[in-house]
């Protein structure tokens, strides 16, 4: 199978962690005989220092005419200024936005070998296997009007929450199939008691779960979800939120397994259909950001890219074994103690990113 493959590195540690990801791509083209062909784009604050913007024509041209996309990360405190007229964040915002990826899969598992990497006990984390679902191209994100302007009695800032049914109906269908797929229970997050959009979210999924009898569906408002994801981690299946929510859920779940740096995800703009895969093109990334602290250290954590791509291969694919070896390559760089600082608390090998992508792609 010939692939080709946009990558677009962005800033911060996006290019570090992603070039890892490009080794056990390798790895795995190999192993199994794929062909991938990889075309680099340029995105976020390094390519508004160099085209005055965080997304050149060019780069969306290579991703409309690649198979899928591996993205790393943008922003920094470069970028930073609030009265900037362009950001690193727009290049991102826009090609989810102009590829209609609005469903975005946001797995959280935790590995055994470290169960000590959070700071919840370990308890609590047993049995943790939940996937997120976010809506990623409606709500405050992209709602208009979204403005900044002076007035005679100060300044002021307006975004808008809004939905509409066709978007809310999307996204509750990939939740309702994804629990299908799962140990079918759906928890639909919400803040029902104060916005109307979400009102409108909750009688939508009260309407749709008749559809899905065999679906136990549950809604909580996401102040609760916020608490119970950290109390009873265990009893989620499949989330699904609109954006922001799921923004802030995520960054909070990812403390489940371990580290920001765990996390991968799938941004998709259909559910992958009866043969296992999506026809359309996906982006895959991690969750964690550019993390401008720990840049050019070459000790930020490879694993969440990584995953991303497996993702990739088995959402884009339906490379299955190419991805489950992936996966089992993580399992077992960890199983023998290999650790970024991020996930080290518990001892164990530290290694530099390098080194850890070199173990996986070793492994394949
Ligand atoms: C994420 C990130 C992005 C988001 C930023 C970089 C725009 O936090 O993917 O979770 O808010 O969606
Ligand atoms: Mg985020």
């Amino acid at each position: 199978m010939n692939i080709s493959i946009a990558v677009l590195p962005g800033d911060g540690i996006g290019p570090e962690v992603v070039t890892e990801s490009i080794k056990v791509l390798e790895a795995i083209g190999n192993r199994f005989g794929h062909e991938f062909q990889i075309k680099s784009g340029r995105v976020g604050g390094n390519a508004i220092d160099d085209y005055g913007t965080p997304l050149p024509q060019e780069t969306m041209d290579t991703c409309i005419d690649s198979d899928a996309i591996l993205f790393g990360a943008v922003g920094g405190p470069k970028w930073d200024d609030p009265n900037a007229d362009v950001r690193p964040e727009d290049g991102i915002l826009a090609i989810r936005k102009s590829l209609d990826l609005f469903a975005n899969l946001r797995p959280v598992k935790v590995y055994p070998s470290l169960i000590n990497s959070s700071p919840l006990k370990p308890e609590i984390l047993k049995g943790v296997d939940m996937m997120v679902l976010r809506e990623l191209t409606g709500g405050l994100y992209f709602g208009k009007p979204k403005k900044r302007w002076n007035t005679s009695r100060g300044r002021r800032g307006v975004d808008t929450l809004k939905y509409t049914e066709a978007e809310i109906v999307r996204i509750l269908k990939v939740g309702f199939e994804l629990a299908m797929g799962r140990r079918k229970k759906l928890t639909s997050v919400d803040k029902q008691n104060v916005l109307e959009s979400s009102r409108l979210w909750r009688e939508i999924a009260v309407e749709m779960g008749k559809g899905y009898p065999e679906v136990e569906l549950d809604h909580i408002l996401v102040d609760n979800a916020a608490m119970q994801l950290i109390r009873n981690p265990s009893d989620f299946d499949v989330i699904v939120s609109e954006n922001t929510f799921g923004d802030i859920l995520t960054d909070e779940a990812s403390v489940l397994s371990g580290s920001m740096g765990m996390l991968p995800s799938a941004s998709l703009s259909s559910l992958p259909g009866n043969s296992g895969t999506s026809s359309k093109v996906s982006l895959y990334e991690p969750i964690h950001g550019s993390a401008p602290d720990i840049a050019g250290k070459g000790i930020a954590n490879p694993i969440g890219s990584i995953l991303s791509t497996a993702m990739m291969l088995r959402l884009s694919f339906g490379m299955h074994d190419e991805a489950d070896s992936i996966e089992k390559s993580i399992e077992a760089a960890l199983s023998e103690g290999y650790r970024t600082a991020d996930i080290s608390s518990d001892g164990g090998n530290q290694v530099n990113t390098t080194v850890m992508g070199d173990v996986i792609a070793g492994a394949i």
